[in-house]
């Protein structure tokens, strides 16, 4: 009745923007990921009927009320329904790294969530039907399921039964490719991702453009991930982030998760490309710049970027693993 699950976050290379269902969590386009090897969230859930209620710790914290215990709850009930369960749950997280600043926490935290939940209640889900399961506690989440690289496809049937993530490749197919990842501000973001998304879809003059071109995004991106196609996959995916900030910028109110230490950073990875550094960059719904590369530049690649006035803290990471029981519990 308790289980310790490990998830790392993952980054999307095209990003998932806006959706069609918001109960379920049904995207408007498909998305592709790389599952980062250094951003991890542990979980340890117990289910007891010892416990007279559900109760949540995140980072040493009690949540008690509010939306994050909302979801996590609603998380809960989604497998406790599957097993029949009426049993209460201690839940007790931990991100080892800044939450909800635009560093993928809800992708790992619903990963760990979803799998430490049904292995404590005694369910064998594979991999598809966990990531289902994940994509409705947070739709990023799917993809952290698996590990290497994913393509969450979007599915069309209306329950959200063909809405899961599939691996496009292992992480041993590209150990050379890297993601710096900078962190400009440890400050969680003002509007998340869920209410900033419903914004835009309603009333982004660019939000057609944004569906109307992703498809061919998806195409280079995947071809990018098997061709080992450093710089197709590089331009395209920042492209590809700024065409997803732009519909943001042009909503209605707008939203600009931008800082002025991003737009630095962004200006000096353009920079090093002039000078023969080969990187992109990308950025989701946060100030956090992370900047793609191979092995053989991400010292110096680190090291500038360090250099940046503000940048806080710079990780170099890797394709990393898929979401995983492990032995030690956090409680
Ligand atoms: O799954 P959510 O609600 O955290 O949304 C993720 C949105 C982006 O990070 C901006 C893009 C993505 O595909 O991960």
């Amino acid at each position: 009745m308790k289980a310790t699950a490990l998830a790392n976050s993952n980054i999307a290379l095209v990003k998932y923007w806006g959706k069609r269902d918001e109960r379920l969590i049904l995207p408007n386009n498909s998305s592709i990921s790389m599952t980062l090897d250094k951003l991890h969230t542990t979980t340890t859930i117990e289910f007891s009927d010892r416990y007279k209620e559900d109760s949540l710790k995140i980072d040493g914290r009690k949540v008690v009320d509010g939306e994050e215990f909302g979801r996590a709850v609603h998380q809960l009930n989604l497998v406790r329904k599957m097993s029949q369960s009426h049993l209460h749950a201690r839940v007790e997280s931990e991100n080892n790294f800044p939450k909800a600043a635009g560093l993928a926490s809800s992708a790992s935290g619903f990963a760990a969530l979803t799998l430490a939940a049904t292995k404590a209640l005694g369910l064998h889900l594979d991999k598809k039907e966990l990531s289902v399961l994940a994509r409705q506690g947070s739709g990023s989440a799917c993809r952290s399921i698996y590990g290497g690289f994913a393509e969450w496809q979007m599915g069309t049937r209306p329950d959200g039964s063909d809405s899961y993530a599939k691996q496009i490749a292992p992480k041993e197919h590209w150990p050379e490719l890297c993601m710096v990842v900078t962190v400009v501000t440890q400050e969680e973001k003002k509007i998340k991702s869920r209410p900033g998304m419903s914004q835009t879809v309603a009333n982004s003059p660019l939000y057609k453009a944004w569906l109307e071109t992703v498809e061919g995004d998806l195409e280079k991106v995947r071809a990018g991930i098997l061709e080992k196609n450093f710089q197709l996959l590089g331009a395209t995916a920042e492209v590809n982030a700024l065409k997803m900030h732009a519909t943001m910028h042009t909503a209605t109110p707008h939203i600009i998760y931008w800082e002025p230490r991003t737009i630095t950073l962004m200006k000096e990875v353009m920079r090093m490309r002039e000078e023969g550094l080969e990187g992109y960059f990308t950025i989701d719904g946060g100030p956090q710049v992370k900047i793609l590369c191979l092995e053989k530049d991400a010292k110096k690649i680190m090291k500038r970027a360090r250099e940046v006035k503000g940048v806080q803290e710079t990780m170099l990471c890797q394709a990393g693993e898929e979401t995983k029981i492990i032995e030690k519990g956090l409680f």
